[in-house]
């Protein structure tokens, strides 16, 4: 069997270090071998746990190991060659040594080249799971966007790079006073990509590989988890859960009450934006979420009526696929008969009611201001079509 792969994402500060080791306790529990990893340079897994983390797998009882990755360390070993011509060649042009390190590692790359121990994990196939704790959102979806840079380098440049270089690099070192990168640095890209592309290939294997999203109830929290959760879909990567965290109880006393009832409401809107995909909750602990107990505690309020690694939405919930003058936009809904659905925005979201329950997609910004033109419903998917205004179809 494939192994399975669960990775959370969300905000900052809403949860994820705690809710990914809860899980892989409680699927440890259950008997699977599981490994949580974080790519989180903050290093908090081990805080979490209660124990040290390192950068190799540590065992922390039967069927549980834990990893910290090592973001420097991954650095070295993909970029350290690109890095070093880089901040040569930008020193020689007079920037100063720390901008010129800076400057010579793309943003979002460290994160990226941490999760690239995902795939070597995998193929080992020592564990039968793989939790992962990820940066938080917008470093995560980086990864997303990064495939099509990469097959560019490696169709266009990496096969012609002895041919550019040799013919400039004479010149360059007359004229600029530079050295151009040598093979070197060039294999070195052209391998880090390749990696990279296979880490792309492991995230959109929705058979077993899922993000899950965390987040609070929190207006802004929720907006910013919904964005990702557009991104996602857009680009074929699998939710199949949505963690609520930290909700205040029913006995939270008067202080927290009106607290309280704005999380109710909030809950409402949250499972209108992400249905079909399961949410699941977790109350606000009278204490930090730290060491075994407490986290097993939260593993039980999660994981109450579903298997923690099962796959818990099948197929992508929301997929987006774009064209030139149009966006194809399928929703999975319960089925229903045609008549049964209506279809309208409202500012940058779509509004799908289907047999009296709502649905709200939020549209990503490039077609935020497109129209609906049509939708078909076939075997439980809403396939709707958006067109930009000036669009002759577009109402
Ligand atoms: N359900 C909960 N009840 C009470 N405290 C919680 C709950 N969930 C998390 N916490 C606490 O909230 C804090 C943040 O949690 P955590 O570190 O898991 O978040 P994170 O999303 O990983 O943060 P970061 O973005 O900084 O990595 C911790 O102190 C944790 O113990
Ligand atoms: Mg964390």
């Amino acid at each position: 069997m494939a192994t399975r792969i669960v990775l959370y994402t969300g905000k900052g500060g809403v949860g994820k270090t705690s809710v990914a080791a809860a899980t892989a306790r409680r699927i440890a529990a259950g008997g699977d071998r599981v490994l949580v990893l974080s790519t989180d340079p903050a290093h908090s897994l081990g805080d979490v746990l209660g124990v040290p983390v390192g950068p190799e797998p540590t065992g922390l009882g039967p069927g549980l190991d834990a990893l910290q990755v090592d973001a420097r360390a991954e650095l070295t070993r993909h970029w350290g060659a690109v890095r070093a011509w880089a901040s040569r060649t930008l020193v020689a042009r007079g920037v100063d040594r720390i901008s010129a390190e800076e400057l010579s590692v793309p943003p979002g790359l460290e994160e990226l080249l941490s999760l690239l121990r995902l795939v070597a994990l995998r193929d080992s196939g020592e564990y039968d799971v793989l939790v992962v704790d990820c940066a938080p959102t917008a470093e995560t979806l980086r990864l997303l966007a990064f495939p099509d840079v990469a097959r560019w380098w490696l169709g266009r440049i990496a096969p012609r790079q002895d041919e550019l270089l040799g013919a400039v690099r004479p010149l360059a070192r007359a004229l600029l006073d530079v050295s151009l990168p040598d093979t070197g640095v060039l294999e070195e890209v052209g391998r880090t990509m390749e990696s990279l592309l296979a880490m792309h290939e492991l995230f959109v294997d929705r058979e077993s590989v899922t993000m899950r999203l965390v987040t609070t109830a929190d207006r802004v929290v929720v907006e910013e988890t919904r964005r990702t959760f557009t991104a996602l879909g857009l680009h074929g990567v699998a939710t199949d859960a949505v963690v609520v965290n930290r909700l205040f109880p029913a006995d939270v006393g008067p202080y927290f009450a009106a607290w309280r009832r704005r999380q109710q409401d909030a809950l409402a809107g949250i499972e209108e934006a992400f249905a079909p995909v399961p949410i699941l909750q977790a109350p606000y602990f009278d204490r930090e979420v730290v060491g075994p107990e407490a986290l097993d505690r939260l593993g039980e309020a999660l994981f109450q009526d579903v298997r923690a690694q099962d796959v818990l939405h099948t197929g992508l919930a929301r997929e987006l696929e774009m064209t030139e003058d149009e966006a194809r936009l399928r929703i999975a809904v319960p089925l229903t008969a045609r008549e049964d659905v209506a279809l309208r925005r409202a500012g940058d979201e779509l509004v799908v009611e289907v047999a009296g329950r709502r649905r709200t997609v939020l549209l990503p910004p490039a077609i935020a201001h497109y129209r609906p033109t049509g939708a078909v419903l076939r075997d439980g998917v809403l396939d709707v079509t958006l067109r930009p205004p000036e669009h002759p179809d577009a109402p």
